[in-house]
């Protein structure tokens, strides 16, 4: 028998490419793939790439570019791009890096082994069907291995919102829940494997419908599977976050107080030119209740500015609204027009007006995380431990609050939640003493 091919996944964007990446490589396994360490020694390189801005798109360009030594030391080696640019570019992508042999889309990705079948052959492959068939159900089951103590679990994909700037209604497609039924199943065998944490991922995971109780109802329904521990769920809309939905983070012991709720603007004339369907008001109503539900809720949130059209006035509105929230985490973005979109027609701001505002919006986001990983400080958190940490003679794991945490080797185990008190807040982590009992 030959030797296993190897195969080597990277990454771009967002936790679903994440999630995506472990299924294509499950995939791929049962097709006779094995992990490689690293791209010099795999038989085939899939890029899981992101199309969300320009930067992202460039990346995979400039990605592929390294890879061509490689190639030209090995012309057996196959080279694959698959996730949103793949969606995006398709075809595009062999004209401008004619080494690449396999172009797959998200939607499509269950047809890897074929399609790997038809490119050993020497021809080239690209699929960035939406097909008719669900992905899921024709995707392997999910390997026995044991694994890691966090998870994401994807049960909901695309988008109907539509908001201007954005790729992902192209490029994911329209708005899909997987059954609550599939979903359990994958989690109890997720939680089997060794699985303390799940994150439930979805574009626009709090519109989810799989549940007659929707995603309040999955997540009851998910916190009855005893051995897992923590529940989370990403990205939510603001005007999807039902009342039943609101009222499990009060509730449901194992949702994590922890909440990724992005605004985007803070002004309702940029909200509306950007399709949002809600008001700065309306956000910070639903701040308010989620913060009535769970006080010690951490939100977090996503911003962009130099939304075309976006005055100085505009910007300051979106100030005051990242003011009156308190952001415990956030990420800030310059508008970058992405081709298809609507907004891609409008007249831009100035590059150098989006880098200022950019600057003086992260500095006060900045300031409020440090605030609110610092008031950790003197306070007792629970701690999942997921590995051994960069230095060595530690272990680090999440709070409840998404912030890490370090403590010294042999206070905890990976796969453990313990009760740590915190006494110290570093730049990017807190570090602490486990406590006994
Ligand atoms: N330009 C800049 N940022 C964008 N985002 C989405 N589309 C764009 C774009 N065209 C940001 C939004 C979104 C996050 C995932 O990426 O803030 O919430
Ligand atoms: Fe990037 Fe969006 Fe695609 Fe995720 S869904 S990979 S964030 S473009």
């Amino acid at each position: 028998m030959s030797a296993p091919r190897k195969l080597f996944i990277k990454s771009f964007g967002c936790q679903m490419n994440v999630y995506d990446s472990e299924r294509m490589s499950e995939a791929l396994a049962a097709a006779g793939y094995v992990a490689a360490e690293g791209a010099d020694d795999a038989d085939m390189i899939l890029l899981n790439t992101c199309h969300i801005r320009e930067k992202a798109t460039e990346k995979i360009y400039s990605e592929l570019g390294r890879f061509r030594p490689l190639k030209d030391a090995r012309p057996d080696l196959k080279i694959g791009v698959t996730g949103c640019v793949a969606q995006a570019e398709g075809a595009e992508i062999f004209a401008r890096q004619p080494m690449v042999d396999l172009v797959v889309g998200p939607q499509s990705y269950h047809r890897l082994p074929e399609l790997e079948r038809k490119i050993q052959t020497g021809e080239r492959a690209l699929d960035t069907d939406f097909p008719r068939e669900d992905k899921f159900d024709h995707l392997p089951k999910r390997s026995q291995a044991a694994r890691g103590p966090t998870a994401f679990l994807t049960v909901q994909e695309g988008c109907d919102k539509f908001c201007a700037f954005c790729v992902v209604p192209y490029t994911r497609g329209a708005e899909f829940s997987r059954p609550a039924g599939r979903v359990m199943a994958e989690a109890r065998e997720l939680v089997a494997r060794g699985v303390r944490e799940i994150t439930l991922l979805g574009q626009n995971v709090n519109a989810y419908h799989g549940h007659e109780g929707g995603l309040a109802g999955l997540i009851r329904e998910l916190a009855g599977i005893d051995e897992l521990a923590r529940i989370r769920f990403t990205t939510s809309h603001p005007s999807d976050m039902s009342d039943s939905l609101i009222a499990a983070f009060g509730e449901v012991a194992k949702l994590m107080p922890y909440l990724h709720l992005p605004v985007q603007s803070g002004s309702d004339t940029v909200l509306k030119a950007m399709n949002r369907r809600h008001t700065a008001e309306q956000y910070k109503r639903v701040v308010e209740r989620i913060r009535a539900a769970r006080p010690d809720i951490l939100i977090s949130g996503d911003f962009i500015v130099g939304f075309p059209g976006e005055t100085e006035a505009h910007f300051e509105d979106t100030l005051a609204l990242v003011e009156e929230v308190e952001y415990g985490q956030a990420y800030s973005f310059k508008y970058s027009p992405r081709a298809g979109t609507p907004a891609a027609e409008l007249k831009g701001v100035d590059d150098a007006v989006k880098d200022e505002r950019l600057q003086r919006l992260q500095a006060i986001l900045n300031r409020q995380q440090r605030t609110a990983q610092e008031s950790m400080v003197g306070r007792t958190v629970n701690v999942l431990f997921e590995r051994p940490g960069r230095l060595t003679g530690q272990v680090v794991g999440k709070s409840e609050y998404l912030h890490a945490v370090h403590v010294d080797d042999g206070q905890a185990g990976v796969g453990e939640i313990r009760s740590v008190q915190i006494n110290a807040s570093g730049s990017n982590s807190l570090s602490g003493e486990v406590l006994q009992g």
